[in-house]
Protein backbone atom coordinates (compact mmCIF):
# COMPACT_ATOMS: atom_id res chain seq x y z
CA UNK A 1 0.00 0.00 0.00
CA UNK A 2 1.36 3.13 -1.10
CA UNK A 3 1.89 5.80 1.55
CA UNK A 4 -0.84 7.99 0.66
CA UNK A 5 -3.84 5.21 1.09
CA UNK A 6 -1.97 4.51 4.19
CA UNK A 7 -2.01 7.98 5.61
CA UNK A 8 -6.27 7.60 4.83
CA UNK A 9 -6.64 4.49 6.80
CA UNK A 10 -4.48 5.91 9.51
CA UNK A 11 -6.61 9.06 9.93
CA UNK A 12 -10.16 7.91 9.46
CA UNK A 13 -9.16 4.89 12.43
CA UNK A 14 -7.24 7.67 14.46
CA UNK A 15 -10.95 10.17 13.69
CA UNK A 16 -12.99 6.44 14.68
CA UNK A 17 -11.43 6.23 17.69
CA UNK A 18 -12.19 9.87 19.19
CA UNK A 19 -15.27 10.63 21.08
CA UNK A 20 -14.45 14.07 22.14
CA UNK A 21 -15.10 17.44 19.41
CA UNK A 22 -11.77 19.10 20.42
CA UNK A 23 -9.64 16.25 20.32
CA UNK A 24 -11.55 15.72 16.87
CA UNK A 25 -10.06 19.12 15.48
CA UNK A 26 -6.91 18.60 17.22
CA UNK A 27 -6.55 15.34 14.84
CA UNK A 28 -7.57 17.20 11.83
CA UNK A 29 -4.80 19.60 12.81
CA UNK A 30 -2.28 16.73 12.92
CA UNK A 31 -3.53 15.57 9.01
CA UNK A 32 -4.77 18.95 7.30
CA UNK A 33 -3.40 21.18 9.62
CA UNK A 34 -0.60 23.93 7.85
CA UNK A 35 2.14 22.04 8.45
CA UNK A 36 0.12 18.40 9.07
CA UNK A 37 0.98 15.02 6.62
CA UNK A 38 -1.31 16.03 3.74
CA UNK A 39 0.17 19.43 3.52
CA UNK A 40 3.55 18.03 4.30
CA UNK A 41 3.24 15.44 0.61
CA UNK A 42 1.70 18.38 -1.12
CA UNK A 43 4.43 20.64 -0.56
CA UNK A 44 7.18 17.62 -1.55
CA UNK A 45 5.26 17.62 -5.20
CA UNK A 46 7.66 20.90 -6.44
CA UNK A 47 10.50 18.79 -6.45
CA UNK A 48 8.75 15.77 -8.53
CA UNK A 49 9.06 16.29 -12.16
CA UNK A 50 5.99 17.17 -14.11
CA UNK A 51 4.74 13.70 -15.06
CA UNK A 52 4.74 12.20 -12.10
CA UNK A 53 3.58 15.50 -10.30
CA UNK A 54 0.10 15.05 -12.03
CA UNK A 55 -0.82 11.64 -10.98
CA UNK A 56 0.84 12.32 -7.58
CA UNK A 57 -0.69 15.51 -6.90
CA UNK A 58 -4.20 13.74 -8.24
CA UNK A 59 -3.21 10.53 -5.44
CA UNK A 60 -2.92 12.84 -2.53
CA UNK A 61 -5.75 15.19 -3.43
CA UNK A 62 -8.23 12.15 -3.21
CA UNK A 63 -6.32 11.14 -0.58
CA UNK A 64 -7.15 14.52 1.01
CA UNK A 65 -11.20 14.31 0.25
CA UNK A 66 -11.66 11.08 1.75
CA UNK A 67 -9.93 12.27 5.00
CA UNK A 68 -11.96 15.30 4.99
CA UNK A 69 -14.83 13.03 4.32
CA UNK A 70 -14.13 10.78 7.44
CA UNK A 71 -13.33 13.77 9.80
CA UNK A 72 -17.03 15.30 8.87
CA UNK A 73 -18.53 11.71 8.90
CA UNK A 74 -17.19 11.73 12.57
CA UNK A 75 -17.68 15.10 13.71
CA UNK A 76 -21.51 14.20 12.33
CA UNK A 77 -21.68 11.05 14.97
CA UNK A 78 -20.58 13.26 17.73
CA UNK A 79 -23.02 15.54 17.36
CA UNK A 80 -25.64 13.31 17.01
CA UNK A 81 -24.75 11.33 20.20
CA UNK A 82 -24.01 14.89 22.05
CA UNK A 83 -27.61 15.51 21.06
CA UNK A 84 -28.98 12.14 22.04
CA UNK A 85 -27.65 12.08 25.38
CA UNK A 86 -28.83 15.65 26.10
CA UNK A 87 -32.85 14.21 24.95
CA UNK A 88 -31.77 11.88 27.44
CA UNK A 89 -30.94 13.36 30.96
CA UNK A 90 -33.60 16.42 29.78
CA UNK A 91 -36.64 13.82 29.29
CA UNK A 92 -39.71 14.81 30.09
CA UNK A 93 -42.81 11.90 30.89
CA UNK A 94 -45.82 13.29 30.09
CA UNK A 95 -47.68 10.39 30.98
CA UNK A 96 -46.88 11.66 35.00
CA UNK A 97 -50.67 12.65 36.97
CA UNK A 98 -50.23 16.86 36.89
CA UNK A 99 -50.03 18.53 40.26
CA UNK A 100 -52.99 20.32 39.79
CA UNK A 101 -54.32 23.39 41.75
CA UNK A 102 -56.30 23.30 44.72
CA UNK A 103 -59.09 25.68 45.35
CA UNK A 104 -58.93 27.91 48.03
CA UNK A 105 -62.21 28.86 50.35
CA UNK A 106 -63.23 31.55 52.94
CA UNK A 107 -61.86 30.69 56.28
CA UNK A 108 -65.44 29.06 58.70
CA UNK A 109 -65.50 32.86 60.73
CA UNK A 110 -65.35 34.55 57.70
CA UNK A 111 -68.14 33.07 56.26
CA UNK A 112 -69.94 32.94 59.39
CA UNK A 113 -69.59 37.45 59.45
CA UNK A 114 -70.51 37.56 55.41
CA UNK A 115 -73.66 35.41 56.90
CA UNK A 116 -74.59 37.72 59.45
CA UNK A 117 -73.78 40.84 57.18
CA UNK A 118 -76.03 39.71 54.49
CA UNK A 119 -79.11 39.22 57.22
CA UNK A 120 -78.56 42.49 58.98
CA UNK A 121 -78.27 44.12 55.66
CA UNK A 122 -81.50 42.79 54.41
CA UNK A 123 -83.45 44.31 56.90
CA UNK A 124 -81.76 47.82 56.35
CA UNK A 125 -78.39 47.54 58.64
CA UNK A 126 -75.55 49.02 57.80
CA UNK A 127 -71.83 47.48 58.90
CA UNK A 128 -69.33 49.97 60.28
CA UNK A 129 -65.66 49.37 61.27
CA UNK A 130 -63.59 50.54 63.41
CA UNK A 131 -59.64 50.88 64.43
CA UNK A 132 -58.15 47.69 66.48
CA UNK A 133 -55.66 49.83 68.24
CA UNK A 134 -58.20 51.72 70.77
CA UNK A 135 -57.96 54.64 73.01
CA UNK A 136 -59.48 54.69 76.72
CA UNK A 137 -61.87 57.09 75.80
CA UNK A 138 -63.88 55.19 72.87
CA UNK A 139 -63.31 51.58 74.81
CA UNK A 140 -64.37 52.61 78.27
CA UNK A 141 -64.93 56.33 79.06
CA UNK A 142 -67.57 57.39 76.06
CA UNK A 143 -69.21 53.74 77.00
CA UNK A 144 -70.23 54.67 80.50
CA UNK A 145 -67.10 53.40 82.31
CA UNK A 146 -65.14 55.90 83.15
CA UNK A 147 -61.45 55.61 84.82
CA UNK A 148 -61.39 53.30 88.07
CA UNK A 149 -64.69 51.86 87.41
CA UNK A 150 -65.03 48.13 88.63
CA UNK A 151 -66.89 46.88 85.46
CA UNK A 152 -63.15 47.76 83.83
CA UNK A 153 -61.77 44.76 85.50
CA UNK A 154 -64.35 42.48 83.58
CA UNK A 155 -61.85 42.77 80.72
CA UNK A 156 -58.65 41.54 81.10
CA UNK A 157 -57.01 44.61 78.47
CA UNK A 158 -53.85 44.87 76.76
CA UNK A 159 -52.27 47.92 76.72
CA UNK A 160 -50.10 49.55 75.00
CA UNK A 161 -45.94 49.72 76.16
CA UNK A 162 -45.33 53.44 75.64
CA UNK A 163 -48.65 54.74 74.37
CA UNK A 164 -50.29 55.99 77.75
CA UNK A 165 -53.93 55.90 76.35
CA UNK A 166 -53.70 53.24 73.89
CA UNK A 167 -55.12 49.87 73.87
CA UNK A 168 -56.04 47.10 71.90
CA UNK A 169 -59.70 46.94 71.97
CA UNK A 170 -61.76 44.61 74.25
CA UNK A 171 -64.52 44.53 72.56
CA UNK A 172 -66.44 45.82 69.13
CA UNK A 173 -69.04 48.53 70.92
CA UNK A 174 -66.19 51.67 70.84
CA UNK A 175 -67.31 51.19 67.00
CA UNK A 176 -70.61 52.11 68.47
CA UNK A 177 -69.34 55.70 69.94
CA UNK A 178 -66.91 56.20 66.66
CA UNK A 179 -70.29 56.00 64.32
CA UNK A 180 -72.33 57.85 66.68
CA UNK A 181 -69.94 60.88 66.91
CA UNK A 182 -69.84 60.94 63.23
CA UNK A 183 -73.57 60.10 62.26
CA UNK A 184 -77.48 61.66 62.86
CA UNK A 185 -79.91 59.35 64.26
CA UNK A 186 -81.39 57.13 62.75
CA UNK A 187 -78.60 55.00 62.96
CA UNK A 188 -79.13 51.09 62.44
CA UNK A 189 -75.83 49.46 62.12
CA UNK A 190 -73.69 46.52 62.86
CA UNK A 191 -69.75 46.24 63.54
CA UNK A 192 -67.81 43.14 63.15
CA UNK A 193 -64.35 42.89 63.91
CA UNK A 194 -61.35 41.79 66.16
CA UNK A 195 -61.21 42.07 70.05
CA UNK A 196 -58.73 41.13 71.92
CA UNK A 197 -58.38 39.94 75.45
CA UNK A 198 -55.46 38.37 78.01
CA UNK A 199 -57.38 34.97 77.85
CA UNK A 200 -56.41 31.43 76.38
CA UNK A 201 -58.00 27.75 76.50
CA UNK A 202 -60.39 25.62 74.66
CA UNK A 203 -63.22 28.36 74.39
CA UNK A 204 -61.47 31.55 75.08
CA UNK A 205 -58.20 32.98 72.75
CA UNK A 206 -56.34 36.17 73.19
CA UNK A 207 -58.00 37.31 69.31
CA UNK A 208 -61.80 36.69 69.13
CA UNK A 209 -64.28 37.94 66.85
CA UNK A 210 -67.35 39.82 68.00
CA UNK A 211 -70.23 41.70 66.34
CA UNK A 212 -71.83 44.78 67.81
CA UNK A 213 -75.38 46.42 66.93
CA UNK A 214 -77.00 49.37 67.06
CA UNK A 215 -80.00 50.88 66.45
CA UNK A 216 -80.69 54.45 67.71
CA UNK A 217 -83.78 56.75 66.82
CA UNK A 218 -86.99 58.16 68.30
CA UNK A 219 -88.80 55.09 69.76
CA UNK A 220 -86.60 51.60 69.44
CA UNK A 221 -88.01 49.34 72.23
CA UNK A 222 -86.58 46.68 73.93
CA UNK A 223 -89.52 44.71 71.89
CA UNK A 224 -87.41 45.39 68.65
CA UNK A 225 -84.34 44.30 70.48
CA UNK A 226 -86.25 40.99 70.98
CA UNK A 227 -87.96 40.81 67.56
CA UNK A 228 -84.67 41.52 65.61
CA UNK A 229 -82.42 38.88 67.17
CA UNK A 230 -84.38 36.54 67.72
CA UNK A 231 -85.95 36.76 64.30
CA UNK A 232 -81.41 37.22 63.21
CA UNK A 233 -80.73 33.63 64.94
CA UNK A 234 -83.63 31.59 63.16
CA UNK A 235 -82.73 32.80 60.14
CA UNK A 236 -78.59 32.45 60.70
CA UNK A 237 -79.47 28.22 62.25
CA UNK A 238 -82.52 28.30 59.61
CA UNK A 239 -84.16 27.31 62.82
CA UNK A 240 -87.74 28.95 62.70
CA UNK A 241 -88.47 27.54 66.24
CA UNK A 242 -85.34 28.30 67.57
CA UNK A 243 -86.35 30.20 70.96
CA UNK A 244 -84.79 32.91 72.77
CA UNK A 245 -84.49 34.38 76.47
CA UNK A 246 -83.35 37.48 77.80
CA UNK A 247 -81.36 37.28 81.53
CA UNK A 248 -81.39 40.21 83.33
CA UNK A 249 -77.74 41.42 83.75
CA UNK A 250 -75.36 44.34 83.51
CA UNK A 251 -73.65 46.40 81.34
CA UNK A 252 -72.33 49.93 82.29
CA UNK A 253 -73.64 50.96 78.84
CA UNK A 254 -77.03 49.69 78.75
CA UNK A 255 -79.80 49.88 81.07
CA UNK A 256 -81.65 47.71 81.23
CA UNK A 257 -79.22 45.09 80.24
CA UNK A 258 -79.81 41.38 79.68
CA UNK A 259 -77.71 38.23 78.25
CA UNK A 260 -79.52 36.63 75.22
CA UNK A 261 -79.55 32.90 75.47
CA UNK A 262 -80.92 30.38 72.37
CA UNK A 263 -82.56 27.52 72.58
CA UNK A 264 -79.37 24.71 71.97
CA UNK A 265 -79.62 23.89 68.48
CA UNK A 266 -78.15 20.39 69.19
CA UNK A 267 -80.95 19.08 71.64
CA UNK A 268 -83.75 21.81 70.73
CA UNK A 269 -83.21 22.46 74.37
CA UNK A 270 -83.62 19.13 75.87
CA UNK A 271 -80.51 19.37 77.45
CA UNK A 272 -77.31 17.87 76.04
CA UNK A 273 -73.66 17.72 76.38
CA UNK A 274 -72.97 21.16 74.18
CA UNK A 275 -75.69 23.10 76.29
CA UNK A 276 -74.30 21.55 79.66
CA UNK A 277 -77.77 19.93 80.23
CA UNK A 278 -79.12 23.47 80.24
CA UNK A 279 -81.05 23.72 77.21
CA UNK A 280 -79.67 27.05 76.77
CA UNK A 281 -76.73 28.24 74.80
CA UNK A 282 -75.35 31.84 76.03
CA UNK A 283 -74.95 33.79 72.88
CA UNK A 284 -75.09 38.18 73.09
CA UNK A 285 -74.83 40.61 75.84
CA UNK A 286 -77.60 43.89 75.09
CA UNK A 287 -79.71 46.27 76.42
CA UNK A 288 -81.30 49.73 75.69
CA UNK A 289 -78.50 52.09 75.57
CA UNK A 290 -77.63 54.03 78.38
CA UNK A 291 -78.44 57.57 78.08
CA UNK A 292 -75.29 58.53 79.36
CA UNK A 293 -73.21 56.97 76.08
CA UNK A 294 -75.71 59.13 73.71
CA UNK A 295 -74.49 61.83 75.84
CA UNK A 296 -71.16 61.35 75.34
CA UNK A 297 -71.47 61.36 71.81
CA UNK A 298 -73.96 64.87 71.93
CA UNK A 299 -76.97 63.11 70.63
CA UNK A 300 -79.88 64.05 72.59
CA UNK A 301 -80.91 61.78 75.29
CA UNK A 302 -84.21 63.11 75.61
CA UNK A 303 -85.34 62.70 72.15
CA UNK A 304 -83.62 59.47 71.04
CA UNK A 305 -83.06 55.88 72.44
CA UNK A 306 -82.17 52.50 71.07
CA UNK A 307 -80.73 48.86 71.96
CA UNK A 308 -77.55 47.65 71.10
CA UNK A 309 -76.32 44.42 71.24
CA UNK A 310 -72.52 42.05 71.37
CA UNK A 311 -72.25 38.87 70.03
CA UNK A 312 -69.18 36.00 69.20
CA UNK A 313 -69.41 34.93 65.79
CA UNK A 314 -66.39 32.68 66.59
CA UNK A 315 -69.14 30.63 68.73
CA UNK A 316 -71.79 30.94 66.08
CA UNK A 317 -69.49 29.33 63.73
CA UNK A 318 -68.48 26.87 65.97
CA UNK A 319 -72.12 25.94 67.22
CA UNK A 320 -73.07 25.91 63.32
CA UNK A 321 -70.58 23.41 62.00
CA UNK A 322 -70.21 21.33 65.45
CA UNK A 323 -66.47 22.52 65.84
CA UNK A 324 -65.79 22.08 69.66
CA UNK A 325 -62.32 23.61 70.39
CA UNK A 326 -62.19 27.92 69.40
CA UNK A 327 -58.27 27.64 68.80
CA UNK A 328 -58.40 25.64 65.77
CA UNK A 329 -59.85 28.66 63.83
CA UNK A 330 -56.71 30.34 64.59
CA UNK A 331 -54.21 27.71 63.78
CA UNK A 332 -53.91 27.98 60.16
CA UNK A 333 -53.84 24.31 59.91
CA UNK A 334 -55.13 23.63 56.46
CA UNK A 335 -56.24 19.92 57.72
CA UNK A 336 -58.68 21.63 59.22
CA UNK A 337 -59.51 24.79 57.24
CA UNK A 338 -59.64 22.78 54.16
CA UNK A 339 -62.87 20.98 55.26
CA UNK A 340 -64.84 23.83 55.30
CA UNK A 341 -64.04 24.72 51.57
N1 LIG B 1 -69.23 44.78 74.80
C1 LIG B 1 -69.76 43.72 75.62
C2 LIG B 1 -68.63 42.73 75.92
O1 LIG B 1 -67.79 42.56 75.15
C3 LIG B 1 -70.88 43.00 74.93
C4 LIG B 1 -72.07 43.87 74.83
C5 LIG B 1 -73.04 43.83 75.79
C6 LIG B 1 -72.24 44.72 73.77
C7 LIG B 1 -74.16 44.61 75.74
C8 LIG B 1 -73.37 45.54 73.70
C9 LIG B 1 -74.32 45.47 74.69
O2 LIG B 1 -73.56 46.39 72.71
O3 LIG B 1 -75.41 46.25 74.62
O4 LIG B 1 -68.65 42.14 76.96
Amino acid sequence: MSDIEHLVEQATAEFSGISDAAALEQAKARYLGKSGSVTELLKGLGKLDPEERKSTGAAINSAKDRIEQALNARRDALRHAALEMQLKAEALDITLPGRGMSTGGLHPVTRTLERIEALFRSIGFDVADGPEIEDDFHNFTALNTPENHPARSMHDTFYLENAPGLLLRTHTSPIQVRYMETHKPPIRIIAPGRVYRVDSDATHSPMFHQVEGLWIDEDVSFADLKGVFTDFLRNFFEKPDLRTRFRPSFFPFTEPSAEIDMSCVFCNGNGCRVCSHTGWLEIAGSGMVHPNVLKAVGIDSEKYIGFAFGMGPDRLTMLRYGVNDLRLFFEGDLRFLSQFR
